[in-house]
């Protein structure tokens, strides 16, 4: 495949959807964040140049499947249905599905959810999650700030997204709040194609290196403050 050339001349392609902040997004016309970061150490460590892709989130598990890419690195949460489709690395980051409102909403915690216009991003895990959901009506958006900015305009009553784009979305739009309790507990790995086990145990072996030597905790610190 495409990947696997690019592999043996010395090169891993990514993809990523860059709507993600603080994990991935645009800077500059750069691809940065915590994923970006994590891979290029990944990719130094193993002595191999990074090219990063941006598609759509639901693009992702296909084109690690096809071979069109080496790995996903997206903060794609690891769940069954997934494992179907692509091998995970190793964990690395926790994570969480939360619930964003307008001040001052009447939805105070995930069961008031019931009945409600709610949105997500397209085939996130706050997408599968807000099925079940009794009587919600589920508007879905190819990216999570979008969902934000339908909040805003009242378009829609709450949306469901990974807490970490939350903290920034809610910040950069004035008159959101994130409710305390959150709706899920998930974790965060890469996604590698099925049973290339060469390539994931050389990126869980970097990986590894990265948590033992403290890098791992440096980069998320550089993208996220307390
Ligand atoms: N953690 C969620 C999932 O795996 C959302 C990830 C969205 N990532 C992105 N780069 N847009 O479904």
């Amino acid at each position: 495949t495409a990947a696997d050339q690019k592999e043996a001349a010395g090169k891993l392609v990514m993809v990523t959807n860059a709507e993600f902040p603080p994990y991935e997004y645009h800077d500059n016309n750069q691809i940065v964040g915590i994923d970006a970061d994590i891979a290029k150490a990944i990719a130094d460590k193993m002595g191999v140049e990074l090219e990063i892709q941006d598609m759509a989130f639901d693009s992702l598990i296909p084109a690690v499947q096809s071979g069109k890419a080496d790995f996903a690195a997206a903060g794609m949460t690891v769940n069954e249905d997934r494992k179907k489709n692509v091998d995970f690395t190793d964990t690395y980051a926790e994570a969480a599905q939360v619930i964003i409102v307008k001040e001052g909403s009447q939805i105070k915690t995930p069961d008031d959810l019931a009945g409600k216009k709610i949105g997500v991003q397209t085939g996130t895990t706050g997408d599968i999650y807000a099925d079940d959901i009794e009587n919600a009506d589920i508007q879905r958006f190819n990216k999570g700030m979008e969902a934000v900015m339908a909040l805003s305009q009242d378009k829609i009553d709450a949306v469901i997204i990974d807490r970490e784009p939350a903290k920034v979305f809610v910040k950069e739009n004035a008159g959101l709040v994130i409710l305390d309790e959150a709706f899920t507990e998930e974790e965060y790995a890469i996604a590698v194609k099925k049973d290339n086990k060469e390539l994931l145990d050389k990126m869980n072996g970097a990986i590894k290196e990265l948590k033992e030597s403290g890098e791992l905790k440096k980069i998320v610190d550089k993208y996220i403050t307390a």
